[in-house]
C-alpha cells in the first residue's frame, strides 16, 4: 500500500483510508514479529534521522524498526552536521537526498520540517516539531483500535495544553469520526486551523473545564504541561493542579475508559502515579506501537 503524500509532516495530509490502512499493517507488523516472521521490505534502504531535540522512543523506534525491515539509519544530531555551522536547510536536505532513501527529523520550528521536505527528493517524517507529531499520533489510534476495537462512536477527552500531539490527534481522531474534547487553560487552545479544518469530520469541544471535558469519555489522553521547546518556568501555575488527570478524573469517564499519555511523562505533575500504573493506563503498549506503525509508514513512503 502506497499513501499519496511524499512527506507525513502533520497527519492533515492522510485521509482516512490511508490512515486505517496504516493501522493495520502495523497491527500485521506487529502479529508477525511476535510470531518470528520479520520480512526485509526495505532491504539496503537507508534513513538520516535529524534530532534538534532529545528523544528516547522516537530515536529508537525509528532505529530498530529500519533494521527490522532490512535497512539501516544514521543517527545525526545536529552537533554533528554543518547545520551547526550555519550550512542552509535547504543546503542539508538536497545533500542528504543523494545519499539516503528517507529522512525523520525532530525540529524545534515547524518550518524547518517543511523546508526540509520542499528541498528533499526523498520522503521527509516528522519526528516532532514544535506544532505537530503524526508518528505519534499514528501509534496511538493503532492502540485505541487494538484496544476499542472501533474509532466511530468514541469520545476522546484531552486534557492539558493544546500542544503538538493534541493538534495532530485532532488531525488524526477527527478524520475517524472520534468526538473530541479538549479542557485546556485559556490561552493554550490547540491551533485554530486545525481546529477548523478538522469540525467538518467529527465534533470538537473546546472547554477550559477538565470535567467537561472527561464526562463519558472513552479515552482520556494528556501530554506534559512543559513542552522541550517551552522556556517559561511559569507556566506550570497554569495547568497544575487543576488539569492533572487523577484518580477523581479518571472517574467522570466510562468505567472501561482508557488513560493515554505520548511520554516521557512527568509524575505527579499531569498525571499521577496511580493512573499511569494503574489498569486503565495503556502507555506502556503506545509506546510500542511507534515501533510498528513507523515500520507500516516507512514501508509506505519509501520507494522500492
Ligand atoms: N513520545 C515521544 O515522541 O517520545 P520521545 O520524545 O522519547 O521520542
Ligand atoms: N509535547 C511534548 C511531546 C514529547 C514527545 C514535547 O514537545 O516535548
Amino acid at each position: 500500500m502506497k499513501i499519496k503524500t511524499k512527506d507525513l509532516l502533520t497527519l492533515g495530509e492522510l485521509d482516512k483510508k490511508e490512515i486505517v490502512e496504516l493501522v493495520e499493517r502495523g497491527i500485521k507488523l506487529k502479529k508477525d514479529l511476535k510470531n518470528g516472521i520479520n520480512r526485509p521490505f526495505l532491504k539496503n534502504k537507508s534513513l538520516a534521522m535529524i534530532f534538534q531535540k532529545p528523544s528516547t522512543r522516537t530515536r529508537v523506534s525509528f532505529e530498530t524498526g529500519i533494521f527490522q525491515l532490512g535497512g539501516y539509519a544514521l543517527n545525526l544530531s545536529v552537533s554533528d552536521l554543518q547545520l551547526s555551522r550555519g550550512e542552509t536547510i535547504q543546503d542539508t536536505a538536497r545533500t542528504l537526498s543523494r545519499y539516503v532513501d528517507a529522512i525523520m527529523a525532530r525540529v524545534y520550528d515547524h518550518e524547518t520540517i517543511e523546508i526540509l521536505a520542499q528541498n528533499s527528493d526523498v520522503p521527509v517524517i516528522n519526528g516532532l516539531s514544535d506544532t505537530f507529531h503524526p508518528c505519534q499520533t499514528l501509534a496511538d489510534i493503532m492502540t485505541i483500535k487494538e484496544k476499542k476495537k472501533k474509532f466511530s462512536n468514541l469520545k476522546i477527552a484531552w486534557i492539558g495544553d493544546g500542544n503538538n500531539v493534541c493538534n495532530s490527534m485532532i488531525y488524526g481522531c477527527s478524520k475517524l469520526q472520534m468526538n473530541i474534547s479538549i479542557a485546556t487553560p485559556k490561552g493554550h487552545e490547540p491551533d485554530s486551523r486545525v481546529v477548523k479544518q478538522s469540525k467538518k469530520f467529527s465534533s470538537i469541544e473546546l472547554t477550559n473545564n477538565p470535567i467537561t471535558a472527561s464526562k463519558d469519555a472513552d479515552i482520556i489522553m494528556t501530554d506534559t504541561f512543559v513542552s522541550i521547546h517551552h522556556k517559561n518556568s511559569k507556566r506550570l501555575k497554569k495547568f497544575f493542579p487543576r488539569f492533572q488527570v487523577n484518580s477523581s478524573l479518571m472517574k467522570n469517564a466510562k468505567e472501561n475508559a482508557i488513560f493515554m499519555h505520548c511520554l516521557p511523562a512527568k509524575r505527579e505533575q499531569e498525571v499521577t502515579s496511580d493512573v499511569i500504573d494503574g489498569s486503565q493506563s495503556v502507555v506502556w503498549d503506545q509506546a510500542e506501537n511507534r515501533l510498528h506503525v513507523q515500520k507500516a509508514l516507512l514501508i509506505s513512503l519509501i520507494p522500492l
